[in-house]
């Protein structure tokens, strides 16, 4: 939609509503990302993880009902994302907008976040750029090279010198890899052969083929969490990459919590770096867990997508407490600046300057765990900023 248009109807919308967003009784908070389709599950986590929050803090907050709209964006969808999104502030007259799965749906709200002043929470969409595209962007998740930077620490640490990357072509991926390789090289490794493959629909098999004639130490791999990672690693197991003695490095979207116990045995030992285990060990990870499990039957476990979603919601609590319910876009950007979250995966704090997370990333190494597969957390990197920033 071309700028003009999003001001008409940002300005018919605000004709319509006679009255200040913060005299309706309830703060609104739309939740765009998908709930069906190929990322379906990404939609469903951060739902889950909203509903525990409010399960155990409550749905009134500063004398105020809090109301949360869905809407699926059916993605990766940025043209459906903004559309959700105009009638999320014009029509709904939300107090935030929230969720973001993917990088494309969160680069294409934010220029409307930025026009029609609404704070924007960040759930899950994690390349780098995004908390730059708007003044009213808070990211409550991760970077993509907050996580990898330092899997290129751990490698050469770990006599782990020559690495094939492979990525999800598209901003995290390209992202990941970036941080990755440098932080490799600087440390003496070398990336042998760097394999991009597409965000859609990948077919694994040519390019597992590619990293098995190449014979590196390992492979490092960043694929959007889900589907693909099940694909990514049964092509590993089945090509013989194992066999051959190349390791899987990896961010921690390929071992997803939610996945993890359907990948089979070929992840038992593969280690990742990521902010969030559902194995972390502090008490408001179980808090977290326990609340997950009771508003969610049938749920299965909780990724970083749910855990971010329920922090997103203790930083929106925070900001209209902080504001005794009124919600001004400018007013929760400052509270939300410095901000900081005992999270169920540690404490982080969101950086005043860049409104983007710092938090520690934690590596991690897929164990059997009382029968499941856990990505258990034996190493540390604490006080990560977004390394590009
Ligand atoms: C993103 O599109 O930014 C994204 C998606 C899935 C992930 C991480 C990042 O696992």
């Amino acid at each position: 939609m071309k700028r003009r248009t999003i001001t008409a109807a940002l300005a018919a919308g605000a004709a319509l509503a006679a009255l200040p967003a913060w005299a309706q009784d309830t703060i609104k908070v739309g939740v765009i990302a998908p709930f069906s389709g190929p990322f379906a599950d990404y939609g469903k986590q951060m739902q889950g993880g909203i509903k525990a929050w409010m399960a155990s803090h409550g749905d009134r907050i500063a004398g105020r009902k809090i109301e949360v709209i869905y809407k699926d964006t059916t993605g990766p969808s940025p043209d459906i994302a903004k559309r959700l999104a105009q009638e999320l502030v014009v029509r709904d007259k939300v107090d935030f907008l929230a969720g973001f799965g993917l990088t494309p749906e969160a680069l294409a709200v934010a220029p409307l976040a930025q026009q029609a002043k609404k704070p924007m929470i960040v759930m899950n969409a994690a390349t780098s750029v995004i908390t730059t595209k708007s003044d009213y962007i808070a990211r409550v998740s991760m970077t993509l090279p907050q996580v990898s930077a330092p899997m290129g620490d751990w490698a050469v640490k770990n006599k782990v010198n020559r690495v094939v990357t492979l990525v999800a072509d598209y901003g995290p991926g390209i992202d990941a890899e970036k941080a990755f390789s440098e932080r490799l090289q600087k440390n003496g490794g070398k990336v042998v052969e760097a394999i991009r493959v597409p965000l859609r629909n990948p077919e694994f098999a040519p390019f597992i083929q590619r990293i098995k004639d190449a014979r590196p130490d390992a492979v490092f791999v960043f694929v959007p969490a889900g589907e693909q990672s099940i694909a990514f690693m049964k092509g590993y197991r089945e090509r013989g990459l194992q066999d051959a003695g190349i390791r899987v490095i990896a961010t921690g979207d390929l071992t997803d919590d939610h996945v993890l116990p359907t990948m089979g045995d070929a992840t038992l030992g593969v280690i990742t770096t990521f902010h969030y285990s559902a194995a972390h060990k502090s008490p408001a990870n179980d808090a977290f867990l326990k609340s997950f499990a009771a508003a969610n039957p049938g749920g299965g476990r909780p990724n970083f997508m749910a855990v971010a979603a329920y922090d997103g919601m203790n930083a929106i609590y925070q900001v209209s407490q902080k504001l005794g319910g009124r919600i001004d876009g400018d007013k929760a950007m400052a509270v939300l600046k410095g901000l900081r979250l005992d999270s169920p995966r540690g404490p982080l704090t969101i950086d005043p300057a860049t409104r983007d997370v710092v938090q520690t990333v934690y590596v991690r190494k897929v164990e059997n765990v009382g029968g499941q597969p856990y990505n258990v957390e034996f190493d540390q990197f604490a006080n990560q900023k977004d390394p590009g920033k």
